[in-house]
């Protein structure tokens, strides 16, 4: 795994603590949310399932009940249509049986030629059109028909529906009960009875089965609200004499189901046959936006056959059709249907009899209300839940956080000590020992480490001890190589003035001989002495001087100064010169008088001795025939490189990459640290490099130098 970034311990705990803490239960807990509103959800569409289940139930139940209150009294009616229609049909075969009433009726033809009876004698009233030309049989009909006046009477008494009981002669005859007076004023005079629907509807083409014949809701001309019409034909063997009817008035049935109470606010009304509306509550009226006609003229009635205008019809009614022509066509019961965008529960229920139909409605928000108001009270719990779960959450949190602060600094403080006092293991800082935090796998790393301080600490103090020591000795040492080296080169320095010496002590020794040789032969004179005092002194001074040198080549230089190559190689050239021409060795030099350096010019007038000394050893030792000596200077920009050679045979392979240790040496009375301290000067002090090489006959040793 390839990890960028770097946690520290303190917040890869608090994470870890805070991951394994705060998600898991609240994982859950979204769960357990998440299931409380989906059950929540179920629970309120289960609820409404049943509920609208108990509705449909409920509506059906109280529609059929209704609907057969009402057709239960509708059936009487037509029963009462039946008698009716046997005894008028048993009337017309045979008129003559059936007994007239005490007081006969009085027959008038009114101004404008219908035929009226005058006199109101607890019977009927008689229209008579003159459409057909009046006869002797007319009045003789109209007489007659008066024996069943006590059955029109008697069946008006029975229901207290009943409005009227009536027939309708084929040859535009009516007789009315109750009685209306002066007909020819209520009715046009030449009125076509037969082509009334009232009368139609019963004749042989429209009711073959010669039933009984309900005709639609109509409103009533003289304003008795709405009215329906039972009629029956009359026949006489297969002619028919006429349509007998009784009118009854809906308007009784009407009141009960505005009254009805049905639950959840439901509204009943009541439907025709062709869609009327019968009976309509006003909050139905309201809701589909369509009103139950109550008024209307008595003429225009007449004229238009008492059909209700379009407007009120709910088939026809633009608003209502679609969604009432499909419910009120099918063969459901019960339906559920958006009008004007609001939801229904629909149901209907015929009334056999007149083919109405009733029609339940409930608002389906109100049939709801409840579920909606509990379900309103989940999400409220719900959204009270998730609120306190958050501010648990929030508590929860800052709890959390400040718990695994807490646990990391416990944890991580020890390691934060452990990693300061690591760092500073070699500083001077002691070691404090940590206390234990009470937690095992810390507490024994703790305790380790203490351990390991003290061990660190011990072997720390014993290994600075050694190490002091070994200094105090290195510097011991480095301080007699120093003396041993300057005693070494001060050896040689004291042979060199030695051999300085020897020339001026012999002439100083020849000259004081001159002066007793000439003291004795008397020829010491004071020219002579002052000439040869003059001389020795010279000498003296020369001496003298050679000392000086001495003593100032034993002064260590006063810090870096510049210094001319050239000059300081005839410096030590002065020195070795009388040994080295006592010894026959020759010296042949090439240097360039102006390369000039900064750098120590004691120290390096040491090194010059040191390797020149060297070669003249070996020149000796070996009795090489020509012993010779070379110093070459060269300089290249900045690079200067300074050459001593010798052919004195080189130096054995074998130890060429020893020559420059310390205490390496193969004489006999060699120190072994001419070399070394060369080295140590040109490479130490004046950041150069001195090294050997072997030529064909001798050795080369050269000097580095940067300006
Ligand atoms: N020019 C040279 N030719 C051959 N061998 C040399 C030459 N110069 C140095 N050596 C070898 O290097 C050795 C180390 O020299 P170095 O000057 O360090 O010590 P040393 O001369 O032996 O002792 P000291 O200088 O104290 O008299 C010498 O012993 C010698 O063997
Ligand atoms: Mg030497």
């Amino acid at each position: 795994m390839n990890k960028t970034t770097k946690d520290s311990f303190r917040t890869i705990i608090r994470r870890e603590y805070v991951k394994a803490a705060l998600i898991p239960i609240m994982i859950i807990e979204v769960m357990l949310l998440i299931l409380y509103f989906s059950i929540n959800f179920y629970k309120d569409n289960k609820a409404k399932e049943t509920l609208l289940k108990e509705a449909k139930v409920n509506l059906s139940e109280i529609s059929k009940l209704e609907t057969e209150k009402i057709n239960l009294e509708l059936k009487q009616i037509s029963q009462f249509a039946r008698i009716l229609q046997s005894e008028n049909q048993r009337f017309f075969e045979q008129p003559d049986r059936y007994p007239l009433p005490a007081e006969p009726p009085i027959l008038k033809i009114a101004a404008n030629g219908s035929m009226y009876k005058e006199n109101d004698n607890g019977g009927s009233s008689i229209y008579y059109s003159n459409l057909i030309p009046f006869t002797s049989k007319s009045f003789t009909k109209a007489i007659q028909t008066e024996a069943i006046d006590p059955l029109f009477k008697e069946i008006k008494e029975l229901d207290s529906n009943i409005v009227a009981v009536y027939l309708n002669t084929y040859d535009n005859m009516n007789r009315y009960y109750p009685f209306i007076e002066k007909t020819y004023e209520q009715f046009e005079p030449g009125l076509k009875i037969p082509s009334f629907n009232f009368y139609y509807e019963a004749d042989a083409i429209h009711n073959p089965s010669r039933g009984v014949v309900w005709t639609e809701a109509y409103l009533d001309p003289a304003g008795k609200g709405w009215m329906a019409s039972c009629i029956v034909p009359i026949y006489n063997g297969d002619f028919l004499e006429g349509v007998a009817g009784i009118d009854i008035t809906i308007e009784n049935f009407i009141k009960h189901i505005l009254r009805l109470q049905i639950p959840w606010e439901g509204m009943a009304f009541l439907v025709s046959k062709a869609g009327d509306i019968l009976a309509m509550p006003p909050k139905v009226e309201q809701i589909i936006g369509i009103s139950e006609l109550k008024s209307h003229t008595y003429a225009e009635t007449v004229k238009k056959n008492t059909f209700k205008p379009e407007s009120f019809n709910l088939l026809k009614n633009p608003e209502t059709s679609q969604v009432f022509k499909d419910f009120l066509h099918s063969k459901e019961f019960i339906e559920e249907s958006q009008i004007k965008g609001h939801d229904f529960l629909l149901s209907k229920y015929p009334v056999e009899e007149t083919d109405w139909q009733m029609v339940t409605m409930v608002d389906k928000d109100i049939l709801y209300a409840p579920i909606y108001s509990l379900h309103k009270l989940g999400i409220l719990l719900g959204i009270i839940a998730v609120f306190f779960l958050i501010l648990f959450y929030a508590a929860f949190f800052i709890f959390l956080t400040k718990r695994a602060k807490k646990v990391a600094n416990d944890l991580s403080s020890p390691l934060d000590y452990l990693i300061i006092t690591t760092s500073t293991i070699t500083s001077d800082i002691p070691p404090i020992l940590l206390n234990p935090v009470g937690i095992i796998e810390i507490d024994h790393l703790l305790e380790n480490f203490n351990r390991m301080m003290q061990k660190l600490r011990s072997v720390y103090d014993e290994q600075e001890m050694k190490i002091a020591e070994g200094i105090r000795q290195l510097r011991e040492k480095d301080h007699m190589l120093i003396t041993q080296s300057r005693q070494a080169a001060m050896g040689e320095m004291i042979g060199n003035i030695a051999h300085q010496w020897r020339q001026p002590l012999t002439s100083i020794a020849m000259m004081i001989q001159n002066i007793q040789d000439a003291a004795k032969y008397g020829e010491l004179d004071k020219k002579y002495l002052d000439e040869k005092i003059k001389r020795i002194m010279e000498v003296i001074s020369y001496m003298s001087k050679t000392i000086d040198d001495f003593r100032n080549f034993f002064k260590p230089s006063n810090g870096k100064q510049a210094f001319n190559i050239c000059d300081t190689l005839d410096y030590a050239l002065s020195f070795i010169r009388p040994s080295f021409e006592h010894n026959n060795i020759l010296i042949e030099t090439q240097c360039d008088q102006n390369v000039v350096l900064e750098g120590y010019p004691n120290e390096f007038t040491q090194v010059l001795l040191n390797i020149l000394n060297n070669a003249k050893e070996v020149l000796v030792e070996r009795g090489i025939g020509q012993p010779r000596v070379y110093i070459h200077l060269k300089k290249t920009f900045d690079k200067i490189t300074l050459v001593i050679g010798d052919n004195g045979g080189g130096i054995d392979p074998d130890i060429l990459d020893k020559i420059f240790e310390p205490y390496f040496t193969t004489k006999e009375m060699g120190t072994g640290l001419g070399l070394y301290m060369s080295k140590m000067i040109i490479e130490k002090n004046m950041n150069g490099k001195l090294y050997a090489q072997n030529t064909s006959d001798g050795t080369e040793f050269i000097i580095e130098l940067y300006e």
